[in-house]
Formats: C-alpha cells, sequence, structure tokens
C-alpha cells in the first residue's frame, strides 16, 4: 500500500511510470530513515546529474500533503504521516479486501494421493498439507479451484497384494487391523520374492486378471480400498482436510483404451522389448513407457488419461500436481508426450514437488515397512502439547482441544515454514517449541491477542469516558506499532507471491514475522492504559493483528485457539 501511495506522489518528479517506479521502490535499511526509498540511480539521464545530487533535486522539490521526503545519498527516502495514513491503512485493513486475482481461472490441485493398502506415511503429509494450503490461496486470491485425491488404487502393486492375501492372509487378523496387517503382507511379499521368482509373476498375473476385471481380483480389490479409505479419512478428518473429488488410479482404467489408440494414430507409439513406449530421446529423457510386455498398463498411462480428464472433463485452466521431488521425470515425460499429442495445454501442468522428509532422523521406505505412521506423529505431537499445557496453564478450560490444535497445528505448521523444496529433517521437540519459529508460538501470540483484547473490553465498559492527553497527536502507535500497520497491510502481496511461486512458506513466514511484530509492540507500548485515544488505536491494532494472525493460520489448515 506505501509503495502504490509512493510512486502516485514520485511520478509527479520524475520522468518514469508509476509501474517503474514501483519496481524501484525499497524498504530502508532501518526504519528510523523513513519508510520508503526511492533510489535514483536510474535518473541520471533525466536530470543530466550524478544519482545524489538528482535526489536532493526530488527532495527539494517535493511537495506532498502527509508525505515528507529526504535525500539519503542516492536516495530519497520517503516518510508517510502516521496520524492521516495510518487512519487509511487501517480502514483498508478493517475492509480486508483481497484482489481477486484468480477469478474465471479453474485450477486442478492433485494433492495427497496416498496408496491404498498402506498406511499414509509422514511423507504424505507434505503432499497434503502443500496441497490444502495451495487450495485455500487460490480460493481466497478468487480462483475456481478444485481439489482431488489421486488415489494409488491400481497398478502392479495390487497384484502384490492380492499374491501375498492369497498366500498368507489372515482374514481375521486383517479384519481387524486392516492396514497394519495389508503392510505386512506387502512386506513379506518383497522379502520372500527375493528367494522366491515365482512370486513376481504370481503378482503380474493377479494384476492382469484385475484389469481384465476377473470377479475375485476385483472383490479383494475394493475390500483393500474399503478398509484403506476409511483409515485415511479419519487421518484427513483429523488435519481437517478435505477434496472436491476422490478419484483414483483405477477411475481412468476406461479411459487409458482412447489414449493409447491416439498414441498409436499419431504415430507416437514404437515397440521396445514387448512393451510400447514413446521415445523422447530427442528431449534427453529415457522413453515413456505406455503398454507393458504383460500388455498391462502402467503409471505415466494413467497420468496421461487423468490429464486429458482433468481438461477436457473437469475443464481446468491449470493442473497443479503437488508431488515429491523424486517424481519429477515422471511428469516431464507425461507432460512431453501430451505435448506431442498435440495438446498445447500440457503447458499448464504444472508439477508442484517438494524435498524429502525426515522424521527425527530417519528416512522412509514403504518396502522395508520402515514407514513412520502419520497417526503415531499425531498422536505424540497431542500428547506432548498436552503436557506443555498441563505445565504452563494447568487451569485451562476444554484442554483436549487446545492440545489437539496445538499438537497437530505444530506438525502442518513446521511443514509448512520450510521452502518446499527443502529436505525436513522434522523434530516434534523444535515444532512444538513455543518460542521458536513454530505453529504454537504464532498461536500463542494470538491467544495473547485474545486476552488483551478482552481486557481492553472490560475497560471500555468500565471507563468509556476517560478523556485522552493526546488528543491530536496522531502518532499513538508508536514506531512498534507503525511497523506492525505496514507489516499487516502486506498481506495481498504476500498472498500473490504464495500463489505465484506455489509456497504456502511465504504465508507461514508472514505468520510469524506479524506475530513477532505484534510481540515487540506489546513488549513497547502498553495497549489497556487509561487514555481513551491510544488505547482504542492500540486495541484496533491488536485487533487487526489478531484477524490477520487467524486467517494466514487458516490458510495454512491451522487452528488459532482464544486461549492457550
Ligand atoms: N500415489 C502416488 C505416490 O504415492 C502419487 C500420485 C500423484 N499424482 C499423480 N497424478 N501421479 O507416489
Amino acid at each position: 500500500m506505501l509503495f502504490q501511495w509512493a510512486a502516485e506522489a514520485l511520478k509527479n518528479y520524475v520522468q518514469l511510470e508509476e509501474r517503474q517506479i514501483l519496481e524501484l521502490l525499497e524498504v530502508p535499511p532501518s526504519a528510523s530513515m523513513g519508510d520508503v526509498a526511492f533510489p535514483c540511480f536510474a535518473l541520471a539521464k533525466q536530470f543530466r546529474k550524478a544519482p545524489q545530487a538528482a535526489a536532493k533535486d526530488i527532495a527539494d522539490a517535493f511537495n506532498e500533503p502527509y508525505l515528507t521526503s529526504e535525500a539519503a545519498g542516492p536516495y530519497v527516502n520517503l516518510k508517510f504521516d502516521r496520524g492521516y495514513f495510518g487512519k487509511v491503512m487501517m480502514k483498508e485493513l478493517e475492509a480486508g479486501h483481497v484482489p481477486k486475482t484468480g477469478e474465471g481461472i479453474k485450477v486442478v490441485i492433485d494433492m495427497s494421493s496416498p496408496n491404498i493398502a498402506k498406511p499414509i506415511g509422514i511423507g504424505h503429509l507434505r503432499s497434503t498439507m502443500i496441497g490444502a494450503a495451495l487450495y485455500n490461496m487460490h480460493k481466497l486470491a478468487g480462483f475456481d479451484v478444485v481439489s482431488v485425491n489421486h488415489l494409488g488404487d491400481y497398478g502392479t502393486q495390487f497384484g502384490k497384494q492380492i499374491a501375498a492375501y492369497k498366500r498368507w492372509g489372515d482374514d481375521k487378523a486383517i479384519a481387524e487391523n486392516p492396514i497394519a496387517e495389508s503392510l505386512q503382507l506387502y512386506v513379506r511379499f518383497h522379502e520372500e520374492a527375493e528367494r522366491d521368482d515365482t512370486l513376481e509373476p504370481e503378482a503380474r498375473a493377479w494384476f492382469r486378471k484385475l484389469e481384465a476385471g476377473d470377479e475375485e481380483a476385483r472383490k479383494l480389490w475394493s475390500y483393500f480400498v474399503d478398509v484403506s479409505l476409511e483409515e485415511f479419512n479419519r487421518m484427513y478428518d483429523r488435519l481437517h482436510v478435505h477434496f472436491d473429488y476422490t478419484l483414483g488410479e483405477s477411475f481412468y482404467n476406461d479411459k487409458m483404451q482412447s489414449v493409447v489408440t491416439e498414441l498409436q494414430s499419431e504415430g507416437l507409439l514404437e515397440e521396445s522389448d514387448g512393451a510400447l513406449v514413446v521415445r523422447l530421446d530427442d528431449e534427453g529423457m529415457p522413453p515413456c513407457l505406455i503398454i507393458k510386455n504383460d500388455g498391462t498398463t502402467i503409471y505415466p498411462t494413467r497420468d496421461l488419461a487423468t490429464a486429458i480428464y482433468r481438461h477436457d472433463v473437469m475443464k481446468a485452466d491449470r493442473i497443479l500436481y503437488v508431488v515429491g521431488g523424486e517424481q519429477a521425470l515422471h511428469f516431464k515425460q507425461v507432460f512431453s508426450v501430451l505435448r506431442r499429442m498435440g495438446k498445447t495445454w500440457a503447458d499448464s501442468c504444472i508439477h508442484v514437488p517438494f524435498g524429502l522428509m525426515r522424521f527425527e532422523g530417519k528416512k522412509m521406505s514403504t518396502r522395508r515397512g520402515k514407514i513412520v505412521m502419520l497417526e503415531k506423529v499425531l498422536d505424540e505431537a497431542v500428547d506432548r502439547a498436552m503436557a506443555i499445557i498441563n505445565e504452563k496453564n494447568p487451569e485451562l478450560a476444554n484442554k483436549e482441544q487446545v492440545a489437539n490444535a496445538v499438537g497437530i497445528g505444530a506438525v502442518i505448521f513446521g511443514d509448512l515454514k520450510n521452502n518446499r523444496m527443502n529436505e525436513v529433517d522434522f523434530s516434534l521437540e523444535e515444532a512444538l517449541n513455543f518460542d521458536g519459529e513454530t505453529g504454537p508460538y504464532v498461536q500463542y501470540t494470538y491467544a495473547r491477542t485474545q486476552s488483551i483484547l478482552a481486557k481492553g473490553a472490560a475497560m471500555d465498559e468500565s471507563e468509556p469516558e476517560v478523556s485522552s492527553e493526546t488528543a491530536g497527536n496522531p502518532d499513538v502507535l508508536g514506531d512498534s506499532g507503525w511497523e506492525l500497520l505496514k507489516l499487516l497491510t502486506g498481506f495481498p502481496d504476500k498472498l500473490q507471491r504464495g500463489i505465484r511461486l506455489q509456497e504456502p512458506s511465504v504465508l507461514a513466514r508472514y505468520a510469524l514475522d506479524v506475530a513477532q511484530s505484534f510481540n515487540q509492540f506489546y513488549n513497547k507500548e502498553r495497549i489497556v492504559i487509561h487514555d481513551l485515544e491510544k488505547r482504542a488505536a492500540r486495541l484496533q491494532l491488536t485487533r487487526l493483528a489478531a484477524s490477520s494472525l487467524s486467517r494466514t493460520m487458516k490458510l495454512l489448515g491451522v487452528e488459532t485457539p482464544d486461549r492457550m
């Protein structure tokens, strides 16, 4: 907001367009220098002077209401009248408008997408949470956004699952503990397959049967799907994540033949060792496998059919795939095949990758069963949050609820505050540190705003009339309050930036900045004081900071309890 106002004023003094000025503006290195700095290096031509002299000319000529300027070397620093602009800023914040830059654009977000018959690992947490945050961010900016859980409910691994079940399955054990039991079967399959080479062909045969609609195969498959979904949904509920569509890979079973036919008629398919592939040598990529030598389809085939469905039927203008970075080649191949099929919209298919997540230093591998189960992580986080609450605030009402919000919020925030491409070594202890760069720190700050506001309301009631010694003094917020106010007006920019970069961490860091800035304000200025004018302005700023915190955290999927 301040940059905009500064550019509007400065354009009266330089031969640059507002847009060009906007690009040049900076925040001065220290707040005491001013609110906005305008570097004059680009003005040598117009002024035929060194930037220092140009800065001085501009500052001398500068005459705008409620704005002062000062030359500092090659910069012109601008200071805004806090009383005047502060009121305008608060009013705008009160309205809470966000530019609807996404109007008329339909975005499909492919997110979470765990594999059936396996527990959700903490690895899938990243896709779920990054996807959910991107979903909320797009929605707020006016996009027509749709989330799809592209369940891994198809493929050779189901052949393995069924083969293992046929050999060693125990119905009673499965009924009692479906996912853990399925996982055991899957692990056992891989262990025994190392010695027993009849297992792999058996698994392939089962998958072929499944694809051909064999009754027993389909029945077993749909049983595994049902019990898995039940467990996944329990998890999604805990994380408050919902999907507009849950369409697993199997949904595209009857939509792949037409893709294969199209590839064939375009002359894109080539035979290779009995399999059918699309060669991508000219792009320096290995061929994209379409039909395996046993006649079955494979992951890329299903993703081709999926993309075409999302574009043709769901009418997506943009498709975001929130999937780990290890699948980068897969998506490059799929998008390239789409382009070769003449689908120019393939350029709007975007892989949104993220780095590996380790949990307390441990790597995860589903095959060896060394998977850290998300449910265990969430339980542990909530237990620890409860222990902290019992220590800090044992009298707190609805402790269970708060412990849930804090524990789960800590896990989500501990993930989302990282640049998504960074590898995350997740530590619960760190994520739950109330003084660190954590969810609980932001939540705690929010709870602080609520208790201040309650005290403020009480004083408003008991002393509505106490007059102000500061009447007419515009700067009732103090330096720290003014810095906070400026930060609060930056929200729409952060949202746009987060969407442009597909990066929820932009907003997580913003929440931390606002919390920090609020705490500085709280430490420097007394808020609930007798002076009515100061109190009103400072309470209003507190209210605005609170709504910024809760709004930003909500975008990230984190709750903000009123008390903790
Ligand atoms: N189920 C896959 C996995 O867990 C992720 C699927 C991602 N989405 C997609 N359209 N390929 O690795």
